[in-house]
């Protein structure tokens, strides 16, 4: 319940995104490491990433993404209660991303990262939705934001990820939905995670476990750059995208034919084609951009909401369901009225 009882209802007010200019296409990186454009769009539909240019960092990105979605959302930046930035490529080891963009807007509102990987985003619409719905805070800023490129490992030994890994930014505005004759909201948000999977896919490097965080034996023995077991990843994503998006429409009192848009988390197009197929889901109701820009983990979905927004797909009453899957592992769906 909310204030005076009320049951309080949280939306989506605002959506943007932001991509670096550089175009970094598969021809390019034939030139970096021993792959083939054949090879990258057969396995993951990818076509071209962005990358940034050296000194661009995620907060540029988050500023931009979090500006337009303030901007569509009909408030100044300086009106959020509360900033949420989910990554898993922060600017710094601390603190985190969030505290470099929270100085972009001044004042002094509370600023979190979230470390879910690429799942990132749907555990913080979960927590925006909550912080709203309890009362304690009317509007959230939820600015996904990643710079993949400085830390992959772009000769051969690396090819298997870096060739799937985009930068950018995508951000939404989670606001108190007050208005009784307008049903817009956030219907429900489905969690989970399963830690015993947590080095399939990751970084060992900077761990609390190593005397010295930085040291050469660490960097000969490349612990800087992302682990993949990719078929491991490849099966676990095609088993448990399906299953917790029925969780969720379930939980949301929602049927399958009644969504307008399914926005998965963007990791290899190959993947969302298997759920599309498994959950018996037109192709039409499915929006991917992997093409263009990679897995941009945290960014993904939000990206996609944004332009969801441009082409007019998220006009009121659209139901959306959103579906992700990443390291840790994580993985969640959430179903949105706008
Ligand atoms: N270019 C050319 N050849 C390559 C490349 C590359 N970029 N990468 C790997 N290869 C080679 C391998 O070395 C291997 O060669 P070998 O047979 O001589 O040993 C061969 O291609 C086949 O490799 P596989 O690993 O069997 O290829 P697979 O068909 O499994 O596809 C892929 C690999 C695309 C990574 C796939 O497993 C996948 O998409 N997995 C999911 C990955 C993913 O989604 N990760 C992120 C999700 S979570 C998140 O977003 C954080």
């Amino acid at each position: 319940m909310g204030i005076g009882g009320r049951r309080m209802r949280a939306r989506i007010s605002g959506t943007g995104m932001c991509l670096p200019e550089r175009r970094v296409t598969n021809k390019d990186l034939e030139v970096m490491m021993e792959t083939s454009d054949e090879w990258i769009v057969q396995r993951s539909g990818i076509r071209e990433r962005r990358w940034v240019s050296e000194g661009e960092t995620p907060a540029d990105l988050a500023e931009v993404a979090s500006r337009t979605a303030c901007e569509r959302a009909g408030i100044d930046p300086e009106e959020l209660d509360c900033i949420i930035v989910p990554t898993l490529s922060s600017q710094y080891e601390f603190p985190g991303t969030s505290f470099f963009l929270q100085e972009r807007f001044g004042g002094t509102v509370p600023c979190f990262d979230l470390r879910a990987q690429c799942t990132g985003f749907i555990y913080s619409l979960s927590i925006a939705n909550a912080l709203v719905i309890s009362g304690q805070y009317q509007r959230v800023l939820v600015c996904g934001a990643e710079v993949h490129s400085t830390g992959l490992d772009k000769s051969t030994e690396g090819r298997d990820v870096t060739v799937l890994f985009g930068d950018g930014a995508g951000a939404i505005v989670v606001e108190a939905a007050e208005d009784d004759s307008n049903p817009a909201g956030i219907l429900d948000v489905t969690l989970h995670a399963q830690g015993k999977y947590a080095k399939k896919l990751w970084v060992p490097w900077g761990s609390a476990l190593f005397p010295e965080r930085l040291n050469a034996d660490a960097l000969d023995e490349r612990l800087h750059f992302p682990r993949m077991d990719g078929r491991h990843v490849f099966k676990n994503a095609v088993t448990r995208m399906p299953e917790v998006m029925a969780e969720s429409l379930d939980a949301a009192g929602v049927k399958k034919p009644d969504i307008d848009l399914f926005l998965f988390h963007q990791a290899n197009l190959r993947i969302n084609e298997f759920v599309a197929n498994a959950a018996e889901i037109p192709a039409e109701k499915v929006r991917n951009n992997i093409q263009r820009y990679g897995n941009c983990s945290a960014a993904s979905i939000p990206i996609l909401l944004s332009e969801a927004h441009d082409e007019g797909l998220l006009e009121p009453g659209k139901l959306v369901c959103l579906t992700g899957f990443g390291s840790g592992f994580s993985w969640g769906s959430a179903v949105v009225r706008f």
